[in-house]
């Protein structure tokens, strides 16, 4: 079952018009939320984010949090997975010509809800590949647009080179990754990109840091270059389907010679512990 505009209907039913501005112009916003033991995990973190985006592109809010609860909890109760991944996106609507400005319309709404399979540590300890790229990006990458050409084209890159993510840069320093934010150790020291409008202020990115206080490690919301990523001792991206992920080689070269550190670790076990709370 997915939910489309008020209903819930089989995904082979659920249709949208031509005119949809969605379809024409990619003129919409979304948001990924995991689901852990059937628990949506940070609701009002992403409708908080949710809100930030449609704001930003001036499309009302069809649904207060509380009517958003009760949509994806009755959209769950048709899922048998306790761990699932819910897409849900606003469209600014269907218009009656196609104009690149537009007039006030009855947004379209859809989200469906999938397993999610999360990795185990034993398995995320094996490492990951990354290469890096300029970010190319436009300068409002903190709205979770549906417009994603530049996020596809990486992706599929990265699919290509058979490597887990690109991870991209401006100038030198870097900002995030195609689909994931970026964290290095530096002698101890965590350090990420600070929120702007040059990356997408990640929710795992929060609970990243969240746990790295747990763990007694100092951080910097700094960005860094891609020579300080190079020479990192830990390297990670998150995201809410993949979790924090430590990434040991970039662009063919060893991160650290390949190690998983020790800090990875530490803020990997506090975030099962926030996932379980
Ligand atoms: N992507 N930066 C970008 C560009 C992203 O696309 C994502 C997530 C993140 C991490 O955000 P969060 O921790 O809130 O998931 C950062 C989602 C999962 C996607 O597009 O499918």
């Amino acid at each position: 079952m997915v939910f489309l505009n008020g209903e819930f209907i089989e995904k082979n039913q659920a249709h949208i018009s031509v005119m949809d501005r969605g379809f024409l112009f990619g003129d919409g916003v979304y948001e990924v939320i995991p689901v852990y033991n059937n628990k949506i995990f940070r609701l009002n973190a992403h409708l908080l984010r949710l809100q930030a985006s449609l704001n930003s592109i001036k499309i009302k809010n069809p649904y207060n949090p509380q009517k958003w609860s009760d949509i994806l909890n009755k959209l769950l109760s048709f899922c048998n997975n306790q761990e699932q991944s819910i897409y849900l996106q606003i469209s600014r609507g269907v218009s009656s010509k196609r104009k690149h400005s537009f007039n006030d319309l009855a947004p379209t709404v859809y989200i469906e809800s999938n397993p999610l399979q999360s990795k185990t540590k034993q398995a995320l300890k094996a490492g990951f590949s990354a290469i890096t790229q300029p970010d190319i990006r436009w300068h409002r990458c903190d709205i979770k647009s549906t417009s994603l050409l530049a996020n596809i084209m990486y992706s599929q890159q990265a699919k290509e080179k058979n490597v887990e993510e690109v991870i991209l840069y401006r100038g030198n320093q870097v900002t995030e990754g195609a689909t994931s934010n970026v964290f290095i150790i530096k002698n101890g020291t965590l350090f990420t990109h600070p929120i702007s409008t040059h990356i997408l202020p990640g929710i795992t990115r929060d609970l990243v840091l969240e746990s790295a206080r747990k763990c007694h490690i100092p951080i910097k919301k700094t960005s860094f270059s891609i020579n300080e990523l190079n020479t990192a001792d830990e390297l990670w991206i998150s995201s809410s389907t993949r979790e924090i992920m430590p990434i040991t080689q970039v662009d063919g070269k060893l991160i650290n010679r390949g190690n998983i550190g020790n800090a990875w670790s530490c803020v990997y076990d506090y975030y099962q512990n926030l996932k379980n709370a």
